[in-house]
């Protein structure tokens, strides 16, 4: 794993440094493989980057948009992070509607959404049981309590092994969720965190001992790169 901080002045210039640097991961993808496969993640950071990504001329047909993790709500539910990205982003540029997948939620039935999810992943990817693919940028948040994708503090999802989506919970609110080991295969990883109140994560994510459970966000150790983008406010935490 290599790992990359950086802390940006401010929330706008974050946003600048995460377009470029996935822009330089999209292009390095299609370079290498002829395609890019990005999980956006979800919450009030990554918008402006979404919105962001929508001017770039791209090869949009080259490129596959997935979801690290979803609300379980309707995709036109105010809290549905499909929707924001949709209205942020893939609305409003020419990518093949096939290029884009997201995490079903119509199921009444969580496990049986994330066993779907689960499959669309293994076919697209041409993986087998027990096998993880991947993903080109895995895109990432946390949360005031360190939680990241939907791996909340002190739940069973932190411990699945053996699949590439399970159900997470949030106060008991099921979410569908990329699994730690699905998230740790990725070639790159990037987190973007901004704002004071993230500070206290930060400190014990980047603490040299504290536990992974009260932590999530300890638990991303991708095989590629892992970067760390943040603005000054959150990142006075890592200095
Ligand atoms: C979600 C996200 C979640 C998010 C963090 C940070 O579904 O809410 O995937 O993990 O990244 O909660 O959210 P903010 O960017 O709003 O601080």
């Amino acid at each position: 794993m290599q790992k990359i901080v950086e802390v940006l002045a401010d929330r706008e210039a974050l946003i600048d440094r995460s377009l470029a640097v996935v822009l330089s991961k999209i292009t390095a993808a299609i370079a290498e493989r002829g395609i890019c496969t990005v999980a956006a993640a979800g919450g009030s950071t990554p918008e402006p980057l979404y919105r962001a990504l929508s001017t770039q001329d791209l090869p949009w047909d080259k490129i596959h948009v997935f979801w690290g993790d979803e609300r379980y709500v309707p995709p036109e539910h105010p809290d549905s992070n499909q929707k924001m990205a949709r209205l942020a982003w893939l609305d409003r540029v020419n990518i093949p509607a096939s290029n884009i997948h997201p995490m079903p939620t119509g199921a009444a039935d969580p496990a049986a959404d994330a066993e779907a999810y689960q499959t669309e992943l293994q076919q697209f990817f041409k993986v087998s049981e027990g096998e993880f693919p991947a993903i080109d940028i895995i895109l990432l948040g946390i949360g005031d309590d360190a939680h990241t994708a939907s791996l909340f503090p002190g739940t069973a999802a932190l411990q699945v092994r053996d699949t590439l989506v399970t159900v997470g919970s949030k106060d008991g609110q099921p979410r569908i969720t990329f699994t730690v080991p699905l998230i740790n295969k990725a070639r790159c990883v990037i987190f973007m965190v901004a704002g004071a109140s993230k500070q206290p994560a930060l400190a014990q994510i980047f603490a040299p001992a504290a536990d992974s459970t009260t932590y999530p966000a300890r638990l991303v150790q991708p095989e590629g790169e892992l970067w760390w983008l943040l603005d000054a406010a959150a990142g006075v935490a890592v200095k």
